[in-house]
């Protein structure tokens, strides 16, 4: 039956991957791969993990089920990162999935359950993985505006004028904070104008939060699910903790759904919980648990909060040095923005010729289109190598 198969593409990233770990010039930098790097270009295990883990160790003496909502501790400590004391929170009911994924794609089949219109709208650009999660589920993709590649910042004229178009049968993918791949971030201004777009007109926001926190601040990074969640009637939020906690393999997510009251609410979250039960049925627990100790230990969550904010502040440092690089470079302000980008990522907009001089001849693996992951870069020499690398492939 397999000869019928045609062989799959290569994942690009992966394909990128691959051709670093092959590379062996020795001053090679990895730009590509979207996880946080500490200055020895390490993803360390958080010390808030590593005492949550002995604890959890000592702790736990089964390792039976635990249901197909995971841990309602953890659920319940996520909807409170994410929604805080906002009015809505009450409302939210939240399901523990593997990874941001798992929530993004246990939304998604809920979704398509009472779609009308079994189309999906995605900001221009978004993150690869977003087209086929909700491809494989049904929905047909339509883009919005986004960024505008000129200056490299959010169009929110244009981003408005289109979201204006748009009503009570359409659902819009936002990203949360730290836009995946292009870093251009909406504004509190902005949130406001979507969240006031949003009650008057009635599309459903599904916002993507993979990485509260990594931005300018817990809170101020959940600014615009809050502003949402206070205009809109159904709303949906698919969080991750693969990069806040850096907790990338073991898998933990949460979906959290907001309906009108708190029967809707229940009933929908039922759906969530079905949707799971047909396919994985229960999210893996471990990282799950750990997340749950740090987030109820005042202690705990100090040293976690601590570590991440470490973590923002190096993003930021890195951000700033290479602006100011760029700028004695170049003489110029053309490459500001990168300090005004919040997250991993910057997305360059280059062409493909650009992106495979950055491999070939300065051994620098960035991602089609130009996306850098800042974090990457281990320390001012590098910052200042890969400065040089950009310089070159772009005058
Ligand atoms: C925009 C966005 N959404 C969701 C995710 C979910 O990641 P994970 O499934 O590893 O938690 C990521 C990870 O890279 C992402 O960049």
């Amino acid at each position: 039956m397999f000869e019928q198969f045609e062989a799959t593409a290569p994942d690009p990233i992966l394909k990128l991957i691959d051709l670093y770990r092959d590379d062996p010039r020795s001053g090679k930098i990895d730009v590509g791969i979207g996880v946080f790097r500490d200055a020895n270009g390490d993803t360390p295990v958080m010390q808030a993990v590593r005492i949550a883990e002995e604890k959890l160790h000592r702790r736990q003496t089964t390792k039976t089920y635990v249901g197909l909502a995971g841990d309602e501790i953890f659920n319940d400590c996520i909807a409170d990162l994410v929604f805080s004391h906002s009015p809505q929170r009450e409302r939210v009911r939240a399901v523990q999935t593997p990874g941001g994924c798992g929530a993004l794609r246990l939304l998604s089949e809920m979704l398509y359950r009472i779609a009308d219109d079994k189309t999906i709208w995605l900001s221009d650009p978004t993150w690869g993985n977003h087209l086929p999660i909700f491809r494989q589920t049904g929905f047909g993709i339509r883009f919005y505006p986004y960024l505008d590649r000129q200056s490299k910042t959010v169009d929110v004229d244009a981003l408005i004028s289109k979201l204006k178009t748009l009503g009570k049968n359409d659902i819009v993918v936002f990203h949360g904070c730290c836009h995946n791949p292009s870093g251009a971030e909406l504004q509190p201004g902005d949130w406001d104008e979507i969240a006031a777009l949003c009650a008057k007109n009635g599309f459903l926001p599904y916002v993507d939060l993979a990485y509260q926190g990594f931005a300018d601040s817990l809170d101020q990074d959940a600014y615009g699910v809050r502003a949402l969640a206070s205009a809109a009637d159904s709303m949906v939020v698919a969080s991750s903790c693969s990069k806040n906690f850096a907790l990338y393999r073991d898998r933990v997510g949460c979906a959290m759904v907001l309906g009108k009251t708190h029967e809707i609410s229940d009933i929908t979250r039922g759906h969530v919980l079905s949707a799971a039960r047909s396919s994985y049925s229960m999210p893996p627990d471990h990282g799950g648990a750990l997340v749950a100790l740090i987030l109820s230990d005042p202690n705990l969550r100090e040293v976690w909060e601590e570590e991440l904010t470490g973590m923002r502040e190096r993003m930021l440092f890195l951000r700033k040095t290479l602006r100011d690089i760029l700028r004695r470079k170049t003489r110029s302000d053309r490459w500001d923005f990168i300090a005004k980008h919040r997250g991993m990522f910057s997305l360059l907009v280059l062409d493909e010729a650009q992106v495979e001089a950055l491999r070939t001849d300065h051994a620098v693996y960035a991602v089609a289109g130009g996306r850098v992951n800042i974090a990457g870069l281990k320390d001012e020499a590098q910052v200042e190598q890969f400065a040089d690398a950009l310089v070159s492939v772009t005058s």
